[in-house]
């Protein structure tokens, strides 16, 4: 009889969890740093709060965190199966699942599969086991970290969809294709579904929706088509990550319902303009990056309303008007990019008082006015406002060029809401505090 343990200590399992997290691989010649960061960043939080911490995440933090207790240090009768000897029922189901799966990929550079030999699930390469929840004596794979390991394969279907125990499934950088099956909807435990950087294809992999555990959903830098279902932003996610795709759809006006700290819609095709229900966002959203998309329209006075964020990036658009004062009530705010659009007339004084600005990107605009205070953050090298119509600056376009923009001007409704101040005039009435005037 083979003695066969589990590698999922307590311990152990808490630092995979986070090392997955943390490990995840993101192609660097797609993504810009920030982004880079913005995944770790978000990644150690959730390794602390999601991986090891009951009050966050009930029966799935104890599938992964609670230790051992003595009888489960005992090796539970072994299932035979041929000449294979299981350590538990549920690593013999799985087992022809996951040499089906062995049988289809095309290409293991790094020769991770094989390891993927014998009864000892538990030790194949990307393969991690724990106690499954519902039997706390039984051992099931709960884990799947497949992160960078380069396999090939057409389809994960037969495969995710038939593991019925998995927890976290890890796939990013590898060259799976096809498109998700809807059978992944009735995996009941999970609760991290990473296949970013692979070559998935087809529709929006809406199996998804109403998968009340999960929380994680990252399919960035895939082939995915068509549109997003708006339910998604009102289901209970922490992460959605989806930019580096091909959605192509205008931005539905419910994106504000979202839960999520990081709104990564950028090098998609999204049309249209910014909805104004993006404020209802406003307790939570950090980051918004809406970069090189085709979104249209003039910017509502409502994204001023996001007083959590610290990054707000929708450069290379085809985004219009003047820029709104509004802005400067986001005090948190680092970074803001707006190159590459249409926008014209004065960059707001205001907006270049904010104290936690780092870096203002305005270059290929149409602005031809900027007052003191912006003019003291382009020496600082705060702001660029390179390649607009600003006549005693350098680096600008040509006279004909914004003599052309102009003869066809885009006007914007509601010209007032381009001065307003949310933060210093609530729709509420409720005077909040103001943001700090000029020097
Ligand atoms: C034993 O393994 C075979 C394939 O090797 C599989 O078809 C069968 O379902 C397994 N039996 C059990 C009880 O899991
Ligand atoms: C729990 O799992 C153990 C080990 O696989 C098994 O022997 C036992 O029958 C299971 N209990 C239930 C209630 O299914
Ligand atoms: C879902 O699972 C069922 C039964 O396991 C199978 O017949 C069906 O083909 C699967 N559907 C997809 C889309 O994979
Ligand atoms: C989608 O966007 C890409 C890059 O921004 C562009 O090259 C492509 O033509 C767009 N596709 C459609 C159908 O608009």
């Amino acid at each position: 009889m083979s003695s066969i343990s589990t590698k999922a200590t307590a311990s152990t399992f808490c630092i995979l969890v986070a090392s997955l997290i943390l490990n995840t691989v993101v192609p660097l010649s797609h993504s810009t740093n920030k982004e880079t960061l913005d995944f770790f960043t978000v990644g150690r939080d959730r390794s602390q709060s999601k991986g090891c911490n009951n009050e966050f995440h009930g029966i799935s933090s104890s599938f992964h965190c609670q230790k051992p207790t003595a009888s489960q240090a005992q090796p539970p009768l072994p299932k035979k199966n041929g000449t294979l000897v299981f350590a538990d029922q549920r690593l013999a189901v799985v087992y022809p699942i996951i040499q089906r799966f062995k049988s289809i990929i095309t290409s293991d550079p790094l020769g991770v599969t094989k390891s993927w030999v014998g009864s000892d699930i538990c030790n194949y390469k990307g393969f991690f086991c724990d106690k499954p929840p519902d039997n706390q004596s039984a051992i099931a794979v709960a884990s799947i970290d497949f992160n960078g390991f380069q396999l090939s394969a057409p389809t994960l279907d037969g495969f995710l969809d038939q593991l019925p125990d998995i927890a976290l499934f890890h796939a990013n950088s590898n060259f799976f294709s096809g498109t998700l099956s809807s059978n992944i909807s009735k995996l009941p435990y999970l609760y991290e579904l990473d296949i970013s950087n692979n070559q998935f294809s087809g529709p929006f992999p809406s199996a998804v929706l109403g998968m009340n555990g999960l929380t994680f959903l990252d399919i960035r830098f895939n082939f995915f088509t068509g549109s997003v279902p708006p339910q998604i932003f009102t289901q209970n996610l922490d992460v959605l990550f989806i930019n580096n795709n091909n959605f192509m759809q205008a931005l539905p006006d419910n994106l504000g319902s979202s839960h999520v700290l990081v709104l990564t819609l950028a090098n998609n095709n999204f049309t249209g303009p910014i909805p104004k229900g993006i404020a209802k966002a406003l307790g939570s959203l950090t980051e918004v990056l809406l970069s090189n998309n085709e979104l249209t329209g003039c910017l509502p006075y409502e994204i001023g309303i996001l007083k959590e964020a610290t990054l707000f990036d929708a450069s290379n658009n085809e985004l219009t008007g003047p820029l709104p004062s509004s802005l400067a009530c986001i005090e948190k705010l680092e970074q803001l990019n707006f190159a590459g659009n249409f926008l014209y007339g004065m960059v707001p004084e205001v907006v270049c008082t904010l104290e936690n600005l780092e870096s203002l990107s305005l270059s290929n605009n149409y602005f031809i006015v900027v007052g003191p205070l912006c003019r003291s953050l382009i020496e600082r090298g705060v702001l660029d406002i390179s390649n607009n119509c600003i006549p005693d600056l350098p680096f600008q376009k040509s006279v004909r060029e914004c003599a052309n923009f102009f003869t066809n001007p885009r006007k914007c409704p509601n010209t007032w809401t381009y001065t307003y101040l949310p933060c210093k005039f609530p729709p509420s009435g409720s005077p909040i505090p103001s943001i700090a005037p000029s020097p």
